[in-house]
C-alpha cells in the first residue's frame, strides 16, 4: 500500500463523527491512528465506529504516545491556541477547525508556532475559500473588471435554516458559540470573511456594531449526543444534525456573548460592503432566500443564487467577458460536486463537502510536500476580520487590519 498519513484527532464531537471520521476511515491516504476527547464514552464509540486503534482522554498524552505525524483539531475555539502550539512544538502537521482563535494575539501565537516548527497547517473552512472551485472564477471576473468599478456588496448570513424550520442558534452544546469562551455567534462565521476575501482580495479595515438580543436560550442536552453516538452503528450515517434539529431543547442556557453583528468591510481593491451575522428563529417561506451575497458594480451584478446546482449568477454590460450568457445577459456559475468522490450518505446535489476536501488536501500536502493555500497566514487574515469586528464593536472605532493576503 502507498504511504498513509498517520493522524490523531482531538474532539469526538458532532463535526468529527458526522464529517471527518467517515472520510478518514475510508481515504486511502489516511490512517486514523488515534482519537481523543475528554468524554471517554465518545472516544470509545468513535473507535468502534471509525476504527481508530488508540483512544485518549488527554490530548497531551496522545501527542506524546501515539505514533502520529498530524493532528486534526476538531474541538471548540477555546482549545485551539493551546492544542495548535503544542502540536507544532511536537512537530505535528495541523488541520485546525474554524475559528482559528477568538483573539488576534492567539491567532498570532498559532501562526508563529507553525512557522517556527515548519509544519504544515490548514485552517478551515475550505468552503467559501479559493479552494471551492467557483470562487477563483468569480474572483477573476471581479478582478478583471466584468463588474466595472466597485460599488457595494452585502452578505446577510442568517442560516442555517435546517429543513426550512428555523434554528435560532446551534441546538446543542454551549461551547458551540453560546458561552463566553466561544466568542459568540460571530466566531461560527469565518465562512463570511472567507467568501468576502475570496471574491474581493485582502481586507483593509473593519467597522462593526454588535448586540446581545436574546440572552436566554434553550438547547438540547449535551448527553443526547453521547447517547446518539453510543447507539450509532453505521459510520456513514452518524450525522447528529438530522437528529438534533428535531430534538427537544430542554436545557436552559445563557448566551454570554453577542448574538448579532452588523459589520462593514473595506477591501484593498476598493470594494466596501456589509456582512450580517445572526440567525432566524422561525421558518423562512419556501423558495425565499435566507441570506446570500449580492454584489453591485458600475457595469454588472452578482447574485448568489438559491436555484439547485447554481452557485451564482452574473450580469455584465461587458457580455464578451461572460461564457454562454442567457438571452437576458446572465451567466450561471454552477456548484462543484463533492470533489472527494467518497461515499456520502446524503449527498447535497452539487454540494461541496469541505471537511472531506480539506482532509484530502491536507494528506496530499503532507505526502507530497505541497503548499496549502488556506494556511496559517490565510487563516490569520480571515480570523482578524472576526476579531477586528469584535474590537470595532467594543471600541466604536474603525479597526485597521494588520495582516494581509496576496489573492
Ligand atoms: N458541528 C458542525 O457541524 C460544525 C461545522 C463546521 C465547523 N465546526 C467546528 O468544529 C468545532 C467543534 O464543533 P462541534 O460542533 O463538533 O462541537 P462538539 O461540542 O460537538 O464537539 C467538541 C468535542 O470536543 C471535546 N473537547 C472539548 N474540550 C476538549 C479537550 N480539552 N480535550 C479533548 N476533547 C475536548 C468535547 O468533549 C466534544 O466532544 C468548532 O470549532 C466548530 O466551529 C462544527
Amino acid at each position: 500500500m502507498s504511504r498513509q498519513v498517520k493522524i490523531g484527532a482531538v474532539g469526538c464531537g458532532v463535526v468529527a463523527s458526522a464529517y471527518y471520521f467517515p472520510f478518514l476511515m475510508d481515504h486511502p491516504e489516511a490512517d486514523l491512528v488515534a482519537v481523543c476527547d475528554l468524554d471517554e464514552q465518545r472516544v470509545k464509540d468513535c473507535q468502534r465506529l471509525f476504527g481508530a486503534r488508540e483512544g485518549y482522554t488527554d490530548y497531551f498524552e496522545m501527542l506524546e504516545k501515539a505514533d502520529i505525524e498530524a493532528v486534526w483539531i476538531l474541538t471548540g475555539p477555546g482549545t485551539h491556541k493551546l492544542f495548535s502550539i503544542a502540536a507544532a512544538k511536537a512537530g505535528k502537521h495541523i488541520l485546525l477547525q474554524k475559528p482559528m482563535a477568538t483573539t488576534k494575539a492567539d491567532a498570532d501565537a498559532i501562526q508563529a508556532a507553525v512557522k517556527e516548527a515548519g509544519v504544515k497547517c490548514l485552517v478551515e473552512p475550505s468552503q467559501q475559500s479559493p479552494l471551492q472551485r467557483p470562487f477563483p472564477k468569480l474572483r477573476s471576473l471581479v478582478k478583471d473588471g466584468a463588474l466595472g468599478d466597485p460599488y457595494w456588496f452585502s452578505f446577510i448570513w442568517t442560516g442555517p435554516d435546517h429543513d426550512n424550520g428555523g434554528l435560532g442558534h446551534n441546538p446543542y452544546g454551549a461551547a458551540a458559540f453560546l458561552n463566553k469562551e466561544s466568542g459568540g455567534m460571530l466566531y461560527d462565521y469565518a465562512y463570511g470573511p472567507s467568501q468576502i476575501v475570496s471574491m474581493f482580495g485582502a481586507c483593509k479595515s473593519v467597522m462593526a456594531m454588535s448586540a446581545l438580543q436574546m440572552p436566554s436560550r434553550q438547547i438540547v442536552p449535551e448527553s443526547d449526543y453521547t447517547d446518539y453516538l453510543a447507539k450509532a452503528t453505521d459510520p456513514w450515517d452518524a450525522n447528529y444534525w438530522d437528529a438534533v434539529v428535531k430534538a427537544p431543547k430542554t436545557d436552559a442556557c445563557t448566551m454570554e456573548a453577542p448574538d448579532t453583528y452588523n459589520i462593514l468591510y473595506e477591501m484593498h481593491s476598493g470594494w466596501i460592503g456589509m456582512f450580517h451575522v445572526g440567525r432566524p428563529f422561525h421558518p423562512i417561506p419556501k423558495g425565499v432566500r435566507s441570506g446570500a451575497m449580492e454584489v453591485f458594480g458600475t457595469e454588472g451584478n452578482i447574485y448568489f443564487d438559491p436555484r439547485p446546482g447554481i452557485m451564482a449568477t452574473v450580469y455584465s454590460t461587458k457580455q464578451d467577458m461572460l461564457e454562454n450568457p442567457d438571452e437576458n445577459g446572465w451567466m450561471d456559475i454552477g456548484k462543484e460536486g463533492d470533489l472527494s468522490k467518497g461515499k456520502w450518505p446524503k449527498p447535497t446535489p452539487g454540494g461541496f463537502n469541505y471537511y472531506h476536501e480539506s482532509s484530502r488536501l491536507m494528506c496530499d500536502a503532507i505526502l507530497n510536500d505541497t503548499p496549502i493555500l488556506i494556511d496559517e497566514d490565510w487563516g490569520a487574515h480571515i480570523n482578524e476580520m472576526l476579531t477586528g469586528a469584535q474590537e470595532s464593536a467594543e471600541t466604536g472605532k474603525k479597526y485597521m487590519m494588520k495582516t494581509t493576503v496576496d489573492w
